[in-house]
């Protein structure tokens, strides 16, 4: 957390003990203390890294943020937990970095490639909001060989059962003789999009891998392998969805 002043309320709510509204009811019942002394202005600026903060005699941690990507391989489920013990994402983390952390969207559990996972609920809600048109990048085979007629639809938009695509950009990396790979960007993420979008022109999907999100690429990764992002890498991410 960087070193600036905060309202005391906002850093209890950011602790996850309880709502801000919530937490500023335990300051005014004068259940909260900063460094030994209660304070009962909910208004009042403390600095995270210096003020020592109690609800009812227990600290309050400031909730670290954090932010990673990982190369998910095939074979695991995108999700926090499955209730029948199937792998998922977080399998790949240890304990203590897997807390409070979950995934950004989905890939699906044959899908490989990008996946962020972070414990800030803004900016996730932010990055798959179509509002943002955050792009996304996939490397896709698929089984024969798209007419341009075909390859036309998939960027102009395509019909599926929950409405039309938006425009998405379509290219064909290479051809050959079980299919064709293309290099599919879209700017929205409806559930399975890649797959019933290739399906819906006749060309069922037989590999699948988000290779990009964002400005963010799997250089350096193999599968299973994950890192923390950088500060600069945050901080590009909340600029391009108007959080900074
Ligand atoms: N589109 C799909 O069909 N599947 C994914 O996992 C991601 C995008």
């Amino acid at each position: 957390m960087k070193n600036k002043l905060i309202r005391l309320a906002k850093f209890i709510a950011a602790g996850g003990i309880a709502s801000r509204r919530a937490a500023e009811r335990l300051i005014m019942a004068g259940r909260v203390k900063v460094n030994g002394i209660t304070v009962k202005e909910p208004g009042r600026k403390i600095n995270p890294n210096r003020d020592h903060v109690e609800v009812d005699q227990n600290t309050v941690e400031a909730l670290e943020k954090k932010y990673y990507l990982l190369f998910k391989p095939k074979g695991c489920l995108t999700t926090v937990s499955d209730p029948f013990g199937r792998p998922t994402v977080m399998d790949f983390f240890p304990a203590k970095i897997k807390k409070g952390l979950f995934p950004v969207g989905r890939l699906d559990m044959d899908t490989e490639g990008l996946l962020l996972l972070t414990n800030d609920g803004k900016l996730a809600f932010r990055l798959t909001h179509p509002r943002f048109q955050v792009p996304k990048k996939y490397f896709v085979t698929v089984k024969g060989a798209p007419s341009l007629k075909d390859l036309r639809k998939l960027s102009k938009g395509v019909l599926l059962e929950d409405g039309l695509t938006s425009p998405a950009e379509v290219k064909v990396a290479s051809q050959q003789k079980k299919g064709t790979s293309l290099i599919m960007t879209l700017r929205e993420g409806k559930k399975r999009q890649v797959k019933r979008m290739c399906l819906a022109i006749g060309h069922p999907v037989l590999f699948l891998k988000r290779v990009a999100f964002a400005f963010l690429n799997l250089e350096g990764l193999r599968p299973s392998d994950y890192r923390a992002l950088t500060r600069k890498e945050i901080r590009k991410l909340k600029e391009l969805v108007d959080l900074m």
